[in-house]
């Protein structure tokens, strides 16, 4: 992602993995705030605070929330705002593969990710008074084609393909 200069970003998921560096290349590259929002765990806390001590403290805030509370999930977005005074950027990165929990799949990789992208859209959206943003979706190889080891993990990722193919041709 470039142009993300004095930029605000929420990235799902980056107390570990992808998000992480997504995170860390955000701040690398001048973004000016950035939240983490993933599990309350230990690792996490540890991800925040290695971030924190390499970027600064105040450029850095973990959000501890599952998101797939979309109660939690509302309310924390609010939150964010708040403390940025406003929001550039969201990486809907936050994911797992484990096809024996269909249900659980299907929450955190696709129904979190509408969500989430609704929410940004509301308040980053042009059409609703916003002056724009960026919605980064994290999806996969197993969302342009068959993965035949996790068809729900698969199915889930085509899912995330769909919807932000086609907000991008609504909202470009
Ligand atoms: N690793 C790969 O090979 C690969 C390949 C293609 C796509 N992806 C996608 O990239 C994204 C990140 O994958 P990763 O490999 O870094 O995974 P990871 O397991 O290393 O990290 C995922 C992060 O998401 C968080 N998370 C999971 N459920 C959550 C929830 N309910 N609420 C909040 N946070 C939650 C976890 O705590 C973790 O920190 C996922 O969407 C994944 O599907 C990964």
């Amino acid at each position: 992602m470039d142009n993300v200069e004095s930029k605000t970003a929420i990235v799902t998921g980056a107390g570990a993995g992808i998000g992480y560096h997504i995170t860390e290349d955000l701040l690398r590259k001048g973004a000016k705030k950035v939240a983490i929002l993933d599990l309350p765990v230990e690792r996490c806390y540890n991800a925040t605070v290695t971030l924190q001590e390499k970027f600064g403290k105040e450029r850095v805030i973990f959000f501890p929330i599952d998101v797939t509370n979309l109660e939690a999930y509302n309310e924390t977005f609010k939150q964010v705002i708040k403390a940025f005074n406003g929001l550039d950027i969201l990486v809907n990165n936050a994911g797992i593969c484990n096809d024996r929990c269909f249900e659980q799949t299907f929450a955190v990789n696709v129904i979190a990710v509408i969500r989430g992208s609704l929410l940004a859209l509301d308040y980053m959206g042009k059409h609703k008074g916003g002056k724009g943003g960026t919605i980064v979706n994290v999806a996969s190889m197993a969302g342009l084609g068959p993965f035949c080891t996790c068809p729900v993990y698969c199915s889930s990722k085509y899912a995330v393909v769909g919807f932000g193919s086609s907000l991008e041709v609504i909202y470009r």
